[in-house]
């Protein structure tokens, strides 16, 4: 077909399907940091990384991801259209000023300090210098009311850009900008594991109960 031929059919198809740039497959216009809404359903999704200690910085962090997200393969960046969601929650503090903990041994999580987001899509976060861009990524941060935190958002990419050998502190090309990435894949690796473990004592017990499914997966965390 000869391109004059096909660019014709697209305008058709265009009129026809009533405006292919707002149409529902049209692609999401490029958003740049601070522009990226909060998730309504956002506690719906599933976890990315659950209850991340920060004694540190006196914080305890929930950390979700959307569907697109989940479809991820390690060694590969997150597919166009991933977002992640992350609760900061303040760790409660005794009065002496050292942080609590809970029988578990975990930092005790008390009021939300700030919703943070980030998402990506064809076109997004380019309006950054080029030294300052991490793929497609646009960051966001959001206040408990709703309101936008004080910060530039563009200072969001500090951290997420730098690439630090294990991962723990910047995350770089290499992990996609997700900091969490390495751990988010062992653990995913692990949570198989857990699957083929609880299946082959099944096959060999007749059987396994929640409670066993339980213990097993607490050996893991
Ligand atoms: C001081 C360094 C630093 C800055 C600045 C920073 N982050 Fe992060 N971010 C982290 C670390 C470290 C993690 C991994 C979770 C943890 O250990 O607390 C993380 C994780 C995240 C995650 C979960 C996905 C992942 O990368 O693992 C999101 C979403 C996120 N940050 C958004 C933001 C937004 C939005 C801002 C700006 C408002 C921001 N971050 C600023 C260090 C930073």
């Amino acid at each position: 077909m000869n391109l004059k031929i096909s660019a014709s059919l697209v305008a058709i198809a265009c009129a026809v399907l009533a405006g292919c740039a707002t149409g529902p497959d049209a692609p999401p216009a490029a958003l740049a940091d601070g522009q990226l809404a909060q998730p309504a359903d956002y506690k719906t999704w599933p976890k990315f990384i659950s209850n991340v200690q920060r004694p540190d910085i006196k914080q305890v962090r929930e950390i979700y991801m959307n569907k697109v997200a989940t479809t991820a393969v390690r060694g590969q960046p997150f597919p166009q259209g991933s977002q992640f969601v992350m609760e900061n929650y303040a760790a409660e503090a005794n009065p002496d000023g050292t942080l609590q903990t809970g029988p578990d041994g975990k930092l005790v999580k008390g009021k939300l300090l700030a919703v943070f987001v980030m998402g990506k899509n064809p076109g997004w976060g380019q309006n950054v210098a080029p030294e300052l861009r991490t793929g497609n990524w646009i960051f966001a941060g959001y206040k408990p009311t709703g309101d936008k935190v004080d910060a530039d958002p563009v200072s969001c990419r500090g951290c997420h850009i730098a690439a630090t050998p294990d991962g723990t502190k910047g995350a770089g090309p290499a992990r996609d900008f997700v900091i969490r990435y390495d751990q988010y894949f062992d653990q995913k690796k692990a949570g198989l594991t857990t699957e083929a473990v609880v299946a082959s004592l099944s096959a060999a017990h007749g059987g396994i109960s929640a409670h066993d499914l339980r213990s097993v997966s607490a050996l893991q965390r």
